[in-house]
């Protein structure tokens, strides 16, 4: 059965005087899922969240959102919440007050959440009625996603959500956006958080000055086609180290000034040869403790790809 798509975007192109924000993009995201979105700062992130929540509209292309196309009004697609460059809230307001605000403003006939339910959701329970002038920025990320989350929405785009967020808020955000996903809403979201994103999503899109460089799930990103440093820890470091000397495929890299028989062995390899070498190992009695990436693959892809595309600028 086809996936039901939450965003068909294609050759989506905007410019800003002569800058050009976005060139012959490309999205898909199916309901359900949670898609990152990442780029070097300018690559047009925003600008393309812009588009999908109707804050601007594309100079061409063609946008599905929802299964409808987006004429050339500026309007909220229906079904749509998030904010882009962070939530626009009334700091003289509570968040009860503000999350109200909005409600009225959305009129007697729009699907609304319950206020307390979402402030409950996004963990502000506590200062629900405390003015929002002041709140920090995670405090604010948090009523901005309850904003969101008031509208019921099918789709939810946000623009950096992480941002000032602490490691418990993270957490808990993510809970939220995996619930929602659960229930079949799909989320866009930007980071420039690669571990958060690869905790959070199951697909990514990678942007390089205005391009799509890499679309897919994030899978495909960590498979046979990328040489990545692995690091390898064994009880017995000299035998990994001949072994690994001798594998075919596999280079022994150390960072400058590392001794040569230093902890840990790091190997250059694609994931064959790795793949060997780990079964070599074992063979020859020498037990694996730990095998990590150096850097992870999203963010060997991330760089990768990005460095290329600024190279032929
Ligand atoms: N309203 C605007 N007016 C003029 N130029 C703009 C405008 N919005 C974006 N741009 C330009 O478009 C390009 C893409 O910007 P955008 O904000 O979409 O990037 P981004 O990927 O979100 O970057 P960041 O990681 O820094 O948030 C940049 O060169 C930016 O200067
Ligand atoms: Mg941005």
């Amino acid at each position: 059965m086809e996936e039901l798509l939450a965003i068909r975007a294609r050759g989506l192109t905007k410019s800003f005087g002569d800058v050009t924000a976005l060139d012959d993009t490309d999205l898909d995201v199916a309901q359900g899922r949670i898609h990152g979105l990442v780029g070097p700062n300018g690559a047009g992130k925003t600008t393309l969240l812009g588009l999908l929540l109707g804050l601007a509209v594309a100079d061409s292309g063609h946008l599905e959102i929802l299964g409808a196309p987006v004429g050339r009004a500026l309007d909220a697609p229906d079904g749509v919440a998030g904010f882009v460059d962070g939530p626009a809230l009334y700091p003289s307001l509570t968040p009860r007050q503000n999350l109200a605000a909005l409600a009225a403003l959305r009129g007697p006939d729009a699907p609304v959440a319950g206020i307390d339910d979402v402030l409950a959701e996004v963990g502000l329970t506590d200062v629900a009625d405390d003015r929002t002038r002041g709140f920090s920025l995670g405090m604010r990320q948090r009523l901005g996603l309850a904003a969101a989350l008031l509208t019921k929405p099918r789709l939810l785009v946000l623009d950096e959500p992480a941002n000032g967020l602490d490691p418990a808020g993270k957490k808990h955000v993510h809970g939220v956006l995996n619930r929602l996903a659960a229930q079949g809403t799909a989320v866009v979201l930007s980071s420039h958080h690669m571990d958060d994103l690869a905790a959070l999503c199951s697909e990514v899109t990678i942007l390089a000055v205005g391009r799509v460089v890499f679309t897919g799930p994030l899978s495909k990103l960590a498979t046979e086609n990328r040489e990545l440093d692995y690091r390898l820890v064994t009880p017995d470091p000299q035998t990994a180290r001949r072994l690994a000397d001798e594998a075919p495929g596999v280079q022994v890299v150390d960072a400058e000034g590392v001794r040569q028989d230093a902890e840990p062995l790091v190997v250059r390899a694609l994931l064959p040869a790795l793949d060997a070498l780990v079964v070599r190992l074992v063979e020859k009695g020498v037990a694996l403790r730990e095998l990590t990436p150096v850097v992870s693959p999203l963010e060997a892809a991330f760089l990768a790809l990005t460095e290329q595309q600024e190279d032929g600028r």
